[in-house]
């Protein structure tokens, strides 16, 4: 991507499964340098171990540190802001520690990207902040709304960053989440733990999440929430594709989790009337602007046709056998 040529990047977070998969993406352009900012010492010697790379910068801190975030984001021209507490049964049980990453942690990311004038700001969301039902998705939707509103407090004569949030959902095969928990018990010759068959969940592979995220980036003028076109899977077609690849250990019944929906939602109803639509994605604009206006700005987009919330049991269903396509050329098993 030619607008990431001679770029200073840094991720929040950039050793999780989205950091580290954006980075190797990254390091295939040609960016100036890659700064990958997070906690734990021994994820981070680890991945230097597997990417080496000269354009590559470890920073050892914690989002919570003001300070640190500052003199980490020093000449940087974009961040993605993927540091997160994201496993919703953590964040349930510690509500106090995920307000202070994934809410005054953005916050400071915010502040710093506003001292050091970043160029742009990612920050990346999730479905479950749509009309939250849990502590993790009420977290992500407040980590949304700074990003968004963060143009507030732009001085156009000393500032430059555009802010913008991204919305969606589970990337397949990420840490915590079904297909993962089921490649599991199935290798450990357990039952399947099944709470409804007929739930839904939006379906992206991490190549189009990163396809999104990067071509967001760009798209976007400030303020804007994006979220991608997308597919979705039923738990039945998951568990009956993952028994086809990996066999049959049996199944039983258990409760849905606290905070977990049946279906997950990536637009709202309310969320409708600000939503504007291109091929392949959709953009929620935050503020009250003038139908001239977005004519004027967003030209390359209208306004969605869509009339019903946009949730995963509204869109095309992922048949059984592109759904074991995508789990085996993804090297989930
Ligand atoms: N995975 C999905 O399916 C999915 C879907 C939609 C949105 N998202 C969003 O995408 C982002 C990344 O998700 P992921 O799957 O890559 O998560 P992940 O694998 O759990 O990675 C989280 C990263 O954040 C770092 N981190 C956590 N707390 C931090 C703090 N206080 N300061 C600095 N770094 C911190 C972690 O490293 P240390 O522990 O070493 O600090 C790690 O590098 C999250 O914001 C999540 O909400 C994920």
């Amino acid at each position: 991507m030619n607008e990431l040529k001679g770029k200073k990047i840094l991720s929040t977070g950039g050793t999780g499964s989205l950091g580290q998969a954006i980075t190797r993406r990254l390091l295939k352009t040609e960016v100036d340098v890659v700064r990958i900012f997070s906690r734990i010492e021994n994820k981070q010697v680890m991945m230097q171990s597997e990417l080496n790379d000269d354009r590559l910068r470890y920073l050892i801190g914690d989002i919570r540190d003001f300070p640190r975030l500052q003199r980490a984001l020093e000449d940087i021209d974009i961040v993605f802001h993927a540091a997160a507490l994201k496993h919703v049964p953590v964040v349930e049980y510690n509500p106090f520690e995920a307000i202070n990453t994934n809410v005054i942690g953005s916050r400071n990311v915010i502040e710093a990207c506003l001292h050091e004038n970043v160029e742009i700001a990612v920050g990346v969301g999730t479905d479950k902040a749509v009309s939250p039902l849990n502590t993790y998705g009420a977290t992500k939707l407040l980590m949304e709304k700074l990003f968004v509103t963060a143009s507030n407090y732009l001085d156009e004569k000393r500032h430059r960053t555009k802010f913008i949030a991204l919305r969606y959902g589970n990337v397949l095969g990420s840490s915590g989440s079904v297909i993962p928990k089921f490649i599991q018990q199935i290798k450990s010759k357990q039952k399947l733990t099944i709470t409804s068959p007929e739930m839904t969940r939006f379906s992206i592979t991490m190549d189009e999440a990163l396809d999104f995220i990067l071509s967001s980036t760009f798209v976007g003028k400030g303020s804007e929430v994006f979220v991608p076109k997308l597919k979705a899977y039923t738990i039945e077609t998951v568990k009956e594709s993952l028994q086809e690849l990996l066999g049959n250990t049996g199944e039983e019944k258990i409760p849905v989790r606290q905070g977990e929906k049946f279906h997950e939602t990536l637009i709202n109803t309310d969320e409708l009337r600000t939503t504007l639509e291109s091929e392949t994605r959709y953009m929620i604009l935050q503020r009250s602007l003038s139908d001239e206006e977005i004519r004027q700005k967003y030209s390359n987009m209208e306004r969605t046709a869509l009339t019903e919330p946009y949730s995963s049991d509204r869109v095309k269903l992922i048949e059984k056998d592109r759904l074991k396509e995508l789990i085996v050329k993804s090297n989930l098993l």
